[in-house]
């Protein structure tokens, strides 16, 4: 009887000692609890895992939304693939094909932000901005690592990314851009004789065509200039086609990456494991076969009908705003080094060689995708 009195005055003490802690505890626990209960202002987000990917030296590559991606973009004809396949050629870097379902998500996206009513039924679904950037990112991110092989740096070349620079900037905080400019004149010159169609473009008239590149052109520019200088660069193709090394200098540079001189010879690297890889279907693979040549700097001149060369800086404001004096044509883009007038020289001299090696390159990239169209 004495031993049970004993047990239970023991028992009451620790019950008094401990049940304070037991409260405190229980009501942290609750308070835990519901902060993780569905609710659609703080929703606990689950973050995608990164990326692994291993290359055939058996190096492992780890990606995340921390990679320093480089996105390559500007309006579609202004040497956006010269530019990525000369960064290709770099061995600790990879492009690749134009992906072309990075820039349609991001328009998707654009589109339902810019509706009031479908951003208010989105936030209402409980699919708030930041589970869209999430999933947006994850795709973004599974697309340029998967659509290639991997490389220590990658990159990303569809040309109207570019409109969306600052958003993409927000995803991948430590992502860098290039905004390829060109002339417009040349641009839509190569639009409209090479009858490349681009949604809102009437390849019949120069005019519309020049508006709509001002449009385009002008919307870019802005997103690079919100970005700064630290994190977007403006590559200007003829000076990139005039002075292939100084430029290159300045792209690896502003990229923080190694020089190479590989990327100054991109055209020894097409279709080589770890190299340029094209696509057949891709308008410019052809041309960017060929070493950096000047074939394409001034075959605008003469072909844009004469009232609207007279209205030029009224019809295309942007020509002078990058530097293109809208009356002179053309305009004096400089003196060629001369390697690249060599290679110009070289390619007219060799004009079939040169052509079989696009047909070669075209049909071997056909083979390794095993497409039989
Ligand atoms: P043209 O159509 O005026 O010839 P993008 O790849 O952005 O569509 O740009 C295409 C332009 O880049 C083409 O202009 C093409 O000639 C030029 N280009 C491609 N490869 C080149 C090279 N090796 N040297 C110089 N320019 C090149």
């Amino acid at each position: 009887m004495l031993v049970k009195e004993k047990c239970n005055a023991v028992m009451w003490r620790m019950v008094r000692r401990y049940l304070p802690y037991t409260l405190v505890g229980a009501v942290i626990l609750l308070l835990l609890y519901r902060t993780q209960l569905p609710c659609k202002e703080s929703q606990p987000y689950i973050h995608a895992r990164e990326r692994i990917a291993t290359d055939s030296s058996g190096a492992v590559h780890k990606y995340d939304r921390g990679e320093a991606l480089i996105f390559i973009g500007g309006m579609p004809r202004s040497g956006t693939t010269l530019a990525r396949a000369m960064l290709d050629a770099h061995p600790n870097i990879r492009c690749g094909e134009e992906t072309r379902v990075v820039p349609r998500i991001l328009q998707m996206r654009q589109q339902w932000k810019r509706s009031a009513k479908e951003s208010m039924r989105l936030q209402e679904a409980g699919v708030t901005d930041e589970v869209l950037d999430e999933a947006i990112s994850s795709f973004i991110l599974d697309i340029v690592v998967n659509h290639g092989h991997p490389a220590s740096r990658l990159c990303n070349k569809d040309p109207f990314t570019l409109k969306s620079a600052s958003y993409l900037s927000k995803l991948f905080p430590n992502s860098k851009f290039l905004f390829m400019v060109r002339d417009g004149r040349a641009t839509v010159h190569s639009i409209i004789s090479r009858k490349v169609t681009i949604t809102g473009f009437d390849l019949s008239s120069y005019k519309q065509c020049l508006q709509r590149w001002n449009n385009a052109v002008q919307t870019m520019n802005t997103q690079c200039e919100e970005l700064g200088p630290t994190k977007c660069l403006h590559v200007y193709y003829e000076q990139l086609v005039l002075h292939p090394q100084e430029w290159m200098k300045k792209i690896l540079n502003f990229l923080e990456i190694e020089w190479n001189d590989a990327v100054l010879h991109h055209e020894d690297h097409i279709n080589k494991p770890g190299g340029v890889s094209l696509s057949k279907v891709e308008r410019s693979s052809d041309q960017v076969v060929k070493p950096v040549n000047l074939d394409a700097l001034t075959k605008w001149v003469g072909q844009i009908p004469k009232e609207v060369v007279e209205d030029m800086a009224n019809i295309a404001p942007m020509l002078a705003t990058l530097g293109y004096d809208p009356y002179a044509n053309p305009p004096n883009y400089g003196q060629a080094d001369p390697m690249v007038a060599n290679n110009t020289k070289r390619i007219i001299r060799e004009m079939n060689k040169w052509q079989d090696r696009a047909e070669e390159a075209l049909s071997l990239s056909k083979h390794r995708k095993g497409d039989n169209t």
